[in-house]
């Protein structure tokens, strides 16, 4: 059921100290998955008074924004990317009005406050849904959905060729023997944008959600709304995933466009310049900046960075490329390392060796904060948690796991609950000892925890502590548009960045050895121990350093 909140936060309610004029083009925004970061009531399942309690932490760290996977109303068939009533808080999360507390206690703090929106399907229990299988073939209801009669004898056959990205065919017969269309889970009906209802209802629910305070949204498989006329079969039989580049009639289609277009002119009849990013898996940064033209979307994840591997080349490549399509439009190129769909990048930069993967992980999150632009974090990383690879079948939700090999079906190892505190499980994650958590913790994260880690100028947590209060203090972090590379040897990348109050150099030894390198001026931050010699500097192996110059 839908709750109203009488009381929407006045839209000025947003926070002063990102008044800074077009605040998102270097924000550095962390990703909270509800689900796994608090738990208030102690059910073993996250939720928004938990977050909330929690906002200090946040602010401590030292993000500009925070963005919420979705919390609306959802039987969790796909952890809440199966939305039911888009203008309600899930009972397990809370309510509206914890909601609306949330948006407060963040501006009062000073972080914005950006949330999930899911455009490109719903839940099977939407009220639009049941009430078109409902009301059968043919009728009115059924067209804000893509129903089609099957193929073959009988119908019996799915109308075409495409797959689910979690595996197995993208469409399921119903009792009456027509088929729907779902991208993703069955229980995860795509919408038909065709339809001019679909495109009214989701102005109103961005409206609604702005109305209550939100600085903007995250746009879920944004790349996915539009389908080419008539549904044409691919014609191969490779498999199609998130993750994938592949040209498909249902990915990355220009009438997305026309879309976010409508959507921008909604962010600007508000005041404090709300925003929205688009996750758009593209077949390269240069369609992704075509979403991120002036009048369409603020931002887009960079995917592309996401999936490169710890290499020289490969890395400078991808940033080049990056800054030049994103500034062909005038949008801010972003970074991103780890979120709650991949293996989080400390142990994907692992080689079957944690501390490597460790030593990597805070080399690779120091350039990539050093870089132009806007930067995503995701819970845990500051923790320098790794992903939970060993976890029991039976505790598993991820829907890819049970259909296939669609993602792998592991995306549960990167959402496993934080450990915030004390030495047995849940952590702090929930308020008692011993108590539930949705996925079990490793006993190991004990040393991980939050409380653990603060105040210790050795850990993880005060690392990225210092890296980020660096980069809000330095005039030539995070703003601009471009790095001037320097010459450096073989596996080591070096860039200068420079603005009128300052100029900061950023090595990165993605070598197995250390390298010798003349020394670039002062240590603001480094990821590894350094000993800076007056003319040239050992820079130890995995280990990125910004230098004051
Ligand atoms: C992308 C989300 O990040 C992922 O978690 C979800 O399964 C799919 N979109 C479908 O909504």
């Amino acid at each position: 059921m839908t709750q109203h909140v009488t009381t929407a936060l006045p839209a000025d309610a947003t926070p002063d100290d990102s008044a800074r004029r077009e605040w998102w083009r270097e924000a550095v925004i962390y990703q909270v998955y509800p689900r796994s970061f608090a738990d208030g009531n102690g059910d073993g399942m996250g939720d928004l008074p938990g977050i909330t309690a929690r906002l200090p932490y946040l602010k401590r760290l030292g993000v500009d924004a925070v963005w919420f996977s979705p919390f609306y109303a959802s039987p969790q068939a796909d952890a809440g990317y199966d939305v039911a009533d888009y203008r309600a808080v899930d009972p397990m999360f809370g309510t509206l009005t914890d909601a609306a507390e949330l948006v407060r206690e963040a501006h009062a703090l000073g972080l914005r406050v950006i949330v999930d929106v899911v455009p490109n399907h719903c839940s099977d229990q939407h009220a639009w849904f049941r009430e078109a299988l409902r009301a059968g073939p043919g009728s009115p209801p059924r067209e804000r959905f893509h129903f089609r009669s099957g193929k073959g004898e009988g119908g019996h056959l799915p109308p075409n060729d495409w797959e689910s990205v979690f595996g197995g065919p993208a469409w399921t017969r119903v009792e009456d023997g027509e088929w729907y269309l779902h991208l993703f889970a069955p229980e995860q009906p795509d919408f038909n944008w065709d339809h001019p209802a679909v495109h009214e209802e989701f102005h109103s629910i961005l409206r609604f959600w702005l109305d209550l305070g939100v600085d903007g949204f995250r746009i879920d498989v944004a790349h996915g709304l539009v389908k080419a006329a008539g549904l044409p079969d691919i014609g191969h039989e490779e498999q199609v995933s998130l993750l994938g580049k592949q040209s498909v009639p249902y990915f990355d289609q220009d009438g997305v466009h026309e879309i976010y277009r409508s959507w921008r002119r909604i962010l600007q009849e508000y005041a404090g310049e709300r925003i929205a990013v688009a996750e758009a898996w593209t077949p390269t940064v240069e369609r992704s900046a075509r979403y991120l033209r002036p009048d369409e979307l603020h931002q887009a994840f960079n995917f592309e960075y996401l999936t490169t591997g710890w290499d020289a080349d490969g890395l400078r490549d991808v940033i080049d490329r990056s800054l030049r399509a994103m500034n062909a439009v005038q949008a801010p190129a972003t970074w991103v390392l780890s979120n709650h769909d991949v293996v989080r990048h400390c142990t994907r930069f692992a080689d079957g060796d944690a501390a490597r993967g460790l030593r990597r992980a805070k080399a690779a999150t120091l350039l990539m904060l050093a870089l132009p632009g806007s930067a995503y974090l995701y819970q845990g990383e500051e923790l320098g948690l790794p992903e939970v690879t060993e976890l029991p079948d039976e505790v598993r939700q991820d829907p890819a796991f049970f259909r296939s090999t669609g993602q792998g079906g592991r995306r549960d190892g990167c959402r496993v609950p934080m450990p915030w505190s004390g030495q047995r499980a849940p952590f702090g994650f929930g308020p008692a000892e011993g108590g539930p958590s949705w996925l079990p913790q490793p006993a190991g994260w004990r040393d991980l925890t939050a409380e653990a880690q603060d105040g210790d100028p050795s850990s993880t947590l005060e690392f990225y502590r210092r890296a980020l209060a660096v980069r809000r203090e330095h005039p030539a972090l995070g703003a601009g548009r471009d790095v001037e590379w320097l010459d450096a040897p073989e596996g080591v990348l070096a860039f200068r960045r420079t603005s009128p109050r300052g100029t900061f150099v950023c090595t990165v030894n993605l070598s197995a050895a250390p390298v010798v390198y003349p020394t670039p001026g002062t240590v603001l931050v480094s990821s590894a121990d350094v000993t800076p010699g007056a003319t040239a500097t050992n820079l130890p192996a995995d280990s990125t350093v910004w230098w004051a110059a």
